[in-house]
């Protein structure tokens, strides 16, 4: 990235992982309307489960996740209740057992869990869902608390994908994050998911930290990729203290600036695919045969709240505080705070605060943002034909995107739009011109601060 253009294009604009973006969900959609969203949904659809575990033992210091520090297990195990009883709830609404085919585990970290608590959670969903023989399960794993015993239980209960949180190896940065994880321990960690049969390891890499080099990335990335995982998410550190306080223990001297994130980011992207990973999207990197350089090749890639994947079910129920989930009909979101969701789950009511009904235009523009998103190429008319639409009502928007074109981050062939190599970190920016609400709303190109 050229360092005009790094600084030119340093936007605010939303990650799109939902169209409406979640800060269009309001309290007009509440408990009531999930109720009932929940029990017209047809019951042959296959569903994608999300559940947030919102604890961690400890706080890394550049976290940006949903989740509380605790040392006891006493409110982990309270917080499990309160989500056992969500998805009791839940699953009532809906008018027969319904079959699942995704099931994550998200957080904060999962692997704070007791294995006897996991275990129960992954029967209770079996008893409620028809749980497909090929579904995916994946569990967000953070090496320092996952013990042998906790591999086990997850093998033990057909867990198909780890997420292995490991950020940087460098111990320099590690404890400027507050995140001491040696080398051995993530070692250890791949050595029991291979051992017991948990066939799919992702691992989380982050650029933009305390003390980063791209030299020192380098090392990083080499290491990770050592263990052959078959998929890597290189994730920019979200620089947020006013958002996020603890963030404020992050040495800001030691913060790489711009360019030097725009080169951080270019250098560690490279190293990846030499290493033979293909890009996908704005943050990860495959292997050539894993499922999402697949879906990234047949135009079948998606993008959730958990960033690109290729989960291709319609609805997504999310449980736990600050669960999101998406129907046909709209979005919800459950009560962020921890004590509030428990106070309500154990009313015995829904814990959804906020949401959005999804009209049949914002249906048709998240459709050409997530093209664009996953793609990195947008053909206007061919999801419009999807639709049934007149793909001439885009090209106001289409014109929009002149200066990116001029800037040569992004080509145009009459409706048919594709971002270049250089364009790819920016495609966020492109995506915007679809972004009514965006255009009602907030300035568009405001800088970062
Ligand atoms: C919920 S955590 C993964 C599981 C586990 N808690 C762990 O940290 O190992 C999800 C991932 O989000 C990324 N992440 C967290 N805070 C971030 C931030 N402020 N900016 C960018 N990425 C962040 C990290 O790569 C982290 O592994
Ligand atoms: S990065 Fe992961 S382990 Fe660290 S505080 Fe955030 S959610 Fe917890």
């Amino acid at each position: 990235m050229r360092p005009e253009l790094a600084a030119k294009y340093d936007l605010r604009v939303p990650r799109y992982t939902s169209y409406p973006t979640a800060p269009h969900f309001s309290p007009a959609v509440g408990a009531d309307r999930y109720g009932q969203w929940l029990a017209e949904l047809p019951p042959t659809t296959p569903l994608s489960l999300y559940l947030h575990i919102a604890y961690c033992a400890e706080m890394c210091w550049f976290c940006g996740c949903h989740t509380k520090i605790t040392r006891q297990y006493a409110p982990v195990a309270d917080y499990m209740d309160c989500l056992w009883r969500e998805v009791d709830m839940v699953a009532g609404r809906l008018s027969q057992r319904m079959p699942a085919s995704h099931i994550h585990f998200g957080g904060g970290s999962p692997t704070i869990l007791t294995p006897d608590d996991f275990v129960a959670t992954i029967e209770r969903l079996r008893r409620h869902f028809l749980v497909a023989e090929d579904a995916e399960i994946a569990v967000e794993l953070d090496p320092r608390t996952a013990d042998e015993d906790y591999v086990k239980a997850m093998a033990g209960c057909g867990v198909t994908r780890a997420s292995i949180g490991v950020q940087d190896f460098n111990p320099v940065v590690q404890k400027a994050i507050n995140r001491i994880q040696p080398y051995e321990v993530t070692a250890q960690v791949i050595g029991w998911l291979r051992q017991y049969g948990v066939p799919e390891i992702n691992m989380d890499l982050v650029y933009g930290l305390p003390h980063q080099t791209a030299d020192s990335l380098i090392e990083t990335v080499d290491l990770a990729v050592g263990f052959k995982p078959r998929r890597i998410a290189l994730f920019g550190y979200a620089h947020v203290p006013w958002m996020k306080k603890h963030q404020r223990l992050i040495p800001e001297a030691a913060l790489p600036d711009l360019s030097e994130r725009w080169r951080q980011y270019d250098t560690a992207g490279a190293r990846l695919v030499e290493h033979g990973y293909i890009q996908v999207g704005l943050d990860h990197f495959a292997l050539a045969d894993d499922e999402m350089a697949e879906a990234l090749r047949e135009n079948r890639l998606h993008r959730n709240f958990q960033g690109y994947t290729t989960d291709e079910a319609s609805v997504l129920l999310g449980f736990g505080a600050s669960g999101i989930g998406s129907l046909p009909q709209g979005y919800v979101a459950n009560e962020g705070a921890i004590h509030a969701y428990k106070q309500v789950i154990r009313a015995g009511r829904l814990a959804t605060t906020r949401g959005v009904a999804v009209s049949p235009e914002d249906l048709l523009r998240r459709s050409l943002i997530e093209r664009l998103m996953c793609d990195l190429s947008l053909d206007v008319e061919a999801v419009c034909a999807r639709f049934g639409a007149d793909p001439a009502q885009f090209d106001a928007e289409l014109d929009g995107l002149a200066g990116l074109e001029g800037d040569g981050l992004l080509t145009r062939e009459g409706r048919r739009i594709t971002m270049t190599e250089e364009g790819r970190p920016l495609v966020r920016a492109a995506c915007a011109v679809f972004d009514r609400y965006l255009r009602a709303g907030e300035t568009r190109h405001s800088k970062a601060v």
